[in-house]
């Protein structure tokens, strides 16, 4: 299905769960598979929009013209987005990013001593919070992913990472989220919920998210 909704558009589509490495054999990362993401950018090259796709996704592939650019860990996804955020009319992002990551890399492989280990964590940058600061007039578009309290926690993160929009999904439900081909998100502005999907394709709501995003800039 082509179409021009997003001509002359450009726009940064984030996707996956980034992965921490602990060292050279391991890491920390979470069950998000990219499905989500790699749909919005599918849609977005549909209508029209030249679309940089950022991906820590292993197992999605996309095919046409698409700029790919494949990252593992939080800080490299961090500078991929801020490398093509000027330049940008759009950035989603649907990419799980991981909130904290081992305070030490270990050159080596860590060696099975003794019957418990530690792993000290420290807080990554909040990328959607840093580019709030920067912002210029990029029409900014989080994801909140909640177990609890869906709307009131994905309420708070429109308003602290200063976002022009936000789709709350509940990820406690198998059927939808984390690495199923459904979702059912809730469209949140500064007005609150403005719309609701059904349970549907992840490629259905991204369609939706682009007609969204086209009727509200410019
Ligand atoms: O990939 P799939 O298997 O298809 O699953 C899709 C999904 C459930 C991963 C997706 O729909 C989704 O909800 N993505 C956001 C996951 C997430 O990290 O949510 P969050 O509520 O923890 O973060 C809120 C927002 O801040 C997100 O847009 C996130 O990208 C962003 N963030 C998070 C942490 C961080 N350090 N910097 C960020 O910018």
């Amino acid at each position: 299905e082509q179409n021009t909704r997003l001509a002359g558009k450009k726009m940064i589509v984030t996707a996956g769960g980034t992965r921490e490495a602990i060292d050279p054999v391991r890491y920390i990362s979470n069950n998000s598979s990219g499905k989500m993401g790699y749909a919005i950018a599918r849609a977005a090259m549909n209508a029209g929009a030249a679309v940089t796709l950022i991906s820590s996704s292993e197992t999605q592939h996309i095919n046409g013209n698409v700029n790919v650019i494949n990252v593992s860990s939080a800080s490299e996804m961090k500078s991929a987005i801020e490398d093509n955020f000027e330049d940008a009319d759009v950035l989603v992002m649907a990419a799980a990013v991981s909130d904290y990551t081992p305070a030490k890399y270990s050159e080596q492989k860590i060696k099975k001593n003794g019957d418990e280990l530690d792993i000290h964590l420290v807080k990554t940058p909040d990328i959607l919070k840093e580019l709030s600061k920067i912002k210029d007039d990029q029409f900014v578009v989080g994801f909140a992913a909640e177990t609890q309290n869906l709307l009131d926690n994905a309420k708070q993160k429109l308003t602290k990472k200063k976002l022009d929009l936000l789709l709350a999904n509940d990820v406690s439900d198998k059927a939808i989220g984390f690495n199923s081909d459904n979702n059912q998100v809730s469209f949140i502005d500064e007005t609150g919920v403005f719309k609701k999907s059904d349970v549907e394709s992840k490629d259905k709501i991204a369609n939706e998210l682009i007609d969204i995003i086209s009727e509200r800039i410019d």
